[in-house]
């Protein structure tokens, strides 16, 4: 081995070694530094070359641009302090893969030990993930079908009852304040829009009181009329019936005749009967609305008010078991489908109030939630004022391929770069294919975190467990 030559000539001087090599230099030179702007030396700054994309959340599919896997999901990404509400609006044209996304998300999610809720699938979009995830399906129909009781939302009396104690008391009147709201909002759907006076709001919540203190735990609607029948002093009192029986009769045989109408007239047997829940653990929960058809828009907004009240409803019961220590932690998450569908059959119902109510309380209530719709004029479709700013409050936006007008609209809600701007329209713009191909921008979204920061484009990827089962084909219908 070469000995060093500082080593061999035995010592080092003030002005480095000494010998051959070694000693002073008179030039030093200075490395060049400019100064730019962010925009003028983009690329720059703060590096030049990308970081790596977190590795937070469902493996979703390869980043467009080659910086590897993409992860994403609105529960892990807001547990990881990335976005600031667990929600996410996904946007796009039919047919380019939203539910599909949203799907392979929902079994990430499960696997992670969340509880997939699908309140309300109308198309059906989700029931093969459900199937697949060991979930429940429960398919409303006209007539012998899963039933919906909107007097016992979600199982909550029993849970109070379990619970008991202050807790227990908190959550039956929690109980009986939503029985009330789903049975107001289906009155007035049967009533055609007319609306339900204060005093036969106040008799449904007394009617309701009534039951459940009488120790019924899952009171439904022909009870409620029975009670009605039945002139309680409770009820009496609150109506100010001071005239007797004929007085009583004429305040309230107009609700009376309502709740017959409910329970004999077009809707069927929905929501005469008590609800089935030997499924309340169940990993994942479709309730399949796809029977009842987009022509019956009355009939559809009453299933989904009760469906909507029955999985939030189990929400509430989960977390009140939960907190009284009864039950161990399950988060949940809400999958919105067809939301524009959702707001329109719902219109004057309450529906959109709840949708605002959700979003902005989905961080405390412990709820993530993914909606999906064709883009974001839909959700002020006929100046609701209500349902405005769903956009602006969802913790993330996944775009997908989307019309020139709907880029322009949404440009109020975050920054897109020309570029950015360019993508989604083309991922939009397929030609006129086979419907059994896939369109050339199927499955490409741009997942955008923040209002200002470019997105990540993101080519969804299936597992191929995921396109063996098939659950995805939403073009079946088409196949010779
Ligand atoms: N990433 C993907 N890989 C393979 N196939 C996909 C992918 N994304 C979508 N598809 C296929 O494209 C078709 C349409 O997808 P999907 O039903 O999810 O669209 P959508 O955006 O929800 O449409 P709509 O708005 O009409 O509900 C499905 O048959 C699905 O199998
Ligand atoms: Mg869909």
């Amino acid at each position: 081995m070469r000995k060093n030559p500082s080593r061999r000539a035995g010592r080092l001087g003030l002005r480095g070694g000494v010998g051959r090599g070694g000693g002073a230099t008179t030039f030093v030179p200075v490395p060049l530094e400019w100064q730019g702007t962010t925009r003028q030396v983009a690329g720059l700054f703060p590096w030049g070359v990308p970081g790596r994309l977190p590795a937070i959340g469902v493996p979703t599919g390869r980043h467009q641009l080659g910086a590897g896997v993409v992860c994403f999901d609105p529960a892990s990404w807001f547990r990881a302090g990335l976005i600031a509400n667990p929600s996410v609006l996904v946007l796009g044209k039919p047919g380019l893969g939203k539910s599909t996304l949203v799907d392979h998300w929902g079994i990430g999610l499960a696997a992670m030990g969340y509880r997939i809720l699908v309140p309300g699938d109308t198309k059906p979009d989700h029931v093969e993930m459900t199937r697949v995830l060991g979930g429940a399906v429960q398919q409303v129909r006209r007539s012998g079908g899963a039933a919906l009781n909107p007097c016992d939302p979600g199982g909550m009396g029993a849970s109070a009852a379990r619970i008991g104690g202050q807790a227990g008391d908190t959550l039956l009147h929690e109980a009986i304040g939503r029985g009330t709201t789903a049975v107001h909002s289906l009155v007035q759907l049967i009533r055609d829009g007319s609306p339900v006076l204060d005093h036969e709001r106040a008799a449904l919540a007394m009617a309701l009181r009534v039951l459940y203190t009488s120790g019924r735990r899952a009171p439904s609607l022909p009870d409620v009329l029975d009670v009605l029948g039945q002139r309680p002093d409770e009820i009496r009192s609150v109506v100010l019936a001071r005239g007797g029986d004929d007085d009583y009769d004429v305040l309230l045989d107009p609700l009376r005749r309502s709740l017959l109408a409910l329970l004999a007239g077009p809707y069927g047997n929905v929501f005469s009967r008590p609800v089935d829940r030997s499924d309340i653990d169940t990993p994942a929960l479709d309730i399949d609305t796809s029977a009842i058809k987009a022509g019956d828009p009355g009939y559809l907004a009453a299933v989904l008010i009760c469906a909507w009240s029955e999985a939030y409803g189990r929400v509430e019961s989960a977390q009140a078991l939960t907190a009284a220590g009864l039950e161990p932690r399950r988060q949940h998450v809400v999958i919105l489908d067809e939301l524009w569908r959702v707001l329109r059959v719902g219109r004057g119902t309450g529906m959109a109030d709840r949708v605002n109510e959700l979003t902005r309380l989905n961080r405390t209530e412990g709820v993530c939630q993914i909606m999906v719709t064709h883009g974001v004029r839909d959700l002020s479709t006929g100046r609701d004022q209500q349902v405005e700013g769903i956009e602006h409050r969802a913790g993330a936006l996944v775009i997908g391929g989307i019309p020139k007008g709907e880029v322009r609209a949404l440009q109020d809600v975050v920054t897109l770069t020309d570029a950015e701007a360019g993508q989604l329209v083309s991922w939009s713009s397929a030609p006129d294919l086979d419907p059994r191909t896939r369109p050339p921008g199927s499955g490409k979204f741009l997942i955008k975190h923040s209002p200002t920061e470019p997105g990540i484009p993101v080519d969804v990827m299936l597992t191929p467990t995921e396109l063996a089962w098939g659950g995805q084909n939403s073009n079946r219908a088409w196949e010779d």
